[in-house]
């Protein structure tokens, strides 16, 4: 990084590993920085980017561009002007990258599940403490500003005590069984399948808003169980493959789970249900969580992000949802749009995301999800595994470090 005193500038280093969706998503973010938040006086410069696909290394020079580019995630971490590197592979690559980032003392941002299951991520978490590095994981869904909106007036006692929740993380992108038999599907590259992508996310999102989950009860389900194969760095998860060769899901495509929150502020002894789905027909990506209290209730959903329904209010004859929308005021509303009513998109969460990470790592605010935050969820989604086979509830290890409690 190069710091300039006078006039408060950081450049900062950034390698970038694997040049798929999320490898975009996260240099859109970096390149970002300097516009929506001009104020912190941080650029990204992009340093070096690796993919084993050579087409999406040459993207990354040609199209990103990053200054150079490899087929060896190694020459990222070793290159001595990369300061921070974001870890977008496939997630069996994840443990093996980010361990090795932190010998490095690379700080990293690591797209979720960080790890396959807990002990994989925890085996992360200890390589990251060891090396005493700034760590960030992809929860991008808590930049909402509605979500954080949210997240402050419920910890203001707007609705008060919570008493249970629903959340549905319902998406379709693997309703159709002509869908990719994409690594996603394989449990030796992705470990488990909706749980790890999507109610991970959603065990965060109620970690973050509501507290901790401290046991769960889950039942899990694999709907289509043959899909056409996908070599892994062609298309998305989303490509429909007529005719393909079928090979087996390994993964399930639906889970829930009955939780329990620990005792916090704003929720002592909550109850609630969260499902996922990646063959959800009807919803696109119905990411909600209804979070109902003692006094009134809030209600989100990422189809539209930028609404929240809130409730207040026992009785009279204003009993009821108004609907708000997302405002200056908001959490990082004002940095993209002037005024309520212009949407935000999910790509301006990653851009949020980004500035937190990069804060953390120039000694500001560490507002930034972290791989504790990373462990937390993982051991939400293995107990609910856990328990589908089991047939028991599974008290989950409290993790140490969270960004995600109550404040
Ligand atoms: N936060 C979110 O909302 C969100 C959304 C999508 C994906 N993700 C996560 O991001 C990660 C990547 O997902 P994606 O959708 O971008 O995947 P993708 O399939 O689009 O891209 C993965 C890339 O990794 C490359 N790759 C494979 N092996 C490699 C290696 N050894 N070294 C370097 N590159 C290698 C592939 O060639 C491909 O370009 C996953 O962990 C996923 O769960 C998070």
């Amino acid at each position: 990084m190069s710091t300039s005193e006078n006039t408060k500038k950081h450049v900062i280093g950034v390698g970038l590993i694997s040049v798929g969706w999320m490898g975009k998503v996260h240099t859109k973010a970096y390149q970002a920085l300097p516009v929506v938040y001009p104020e912190l006086g941080i650029s990204a410069r992009l340093i070096i980017a690796a993919d084993t696909s050579q087409e999406r290394a040459d993207y990354a020079v040609n199209v990103l561009g990053y200054e150079k580019s490899t087929l060896d995630y190694k020459d990222v971490l070793a290159h001595p002007d990369v300061d921070v590197v974001s870890i977008c592979a496939p997630n069996f690559l994840h443990a093996e990258i980010a361990i090795a980032a932190a010998k490095a003392g690379k700080a990293f941002w690591l797209e979720k599940p960080a790890g396959r299951n807990a002990q994989e991520t925890e085996s992360i978490e200890t390589a990251a403490n060891a090396a005493g590095i700034i760590t960030s994981i992809g929860f991008n869904y808590r930049n909402a500003p509605a979500v954080e909106y949210a997240k402050k007036i419920i910890a203001e006692g707007a609705i008060g005590r919570i008493t249970n929740v629903r959340g549905t993380f319902f998406a379709d992108y693997s309703a159709d069984p002509r869908g990719a038999l994409s690594w996603r599907f394989i449990r030796k590259l992705a470990g488990s399948g909706v749980l790890g992508d999507l109610m991970g996310h959603l065990a965060d999102l109620m970690h973050y808003v509501v507290g901790p989950i401290d046991e769960v009860c889950g039942v899990t389900k694999t709907i289509h169980t043959q899909r056409p194969e996908l070599p892994m760095g062609t298309g998305t998860h989303f490509a429909i493959i007529e005719g393909g060769d079928m090979k087996p899901v390994e993964n399930e495509d639906y889970g829930a789970m009955l939780v329990h929150f620990a005792d916090n502020a704003v929720a002592a002894g909550a109850l609630g249900t969260l499902e996922a789905s990646r063959v959800a027909v009807g919803p696109r990506a119905r990411y909600t969580f209804e979070i109902y209290g003692t006094d009134g209730s809030v209600k989100w959903n990422f189809e539209r992000m930028n609404e929240l329904e809130l409730a207040v209010g026992i009785s009279g004859d204003k009993v009821g949802y108004q609907t708000i929308m997302a405002a200056p005021g908001f959490g990082d509303f004002s940095h993209f749009q002037p005024g309520a009513g212009t949407g935000m998109s999910y790509d301006d969460l990653k851009i949020i995301e980004a500035k937190k990470f990069l804060i953390s790592y120039i000694g500001g605010v560490s507002e930034n999800s972290n791989i504790h935050d990373a462990v937390a969820a993982a051991r939400v989604v293995s107990a609910v595994e856990e328990s589908a086979s089991s047939k028991k509830w599974i008290p989950i290890k409290q993790s140490v470090g969270t960004t995600a409690a109550i404040r």
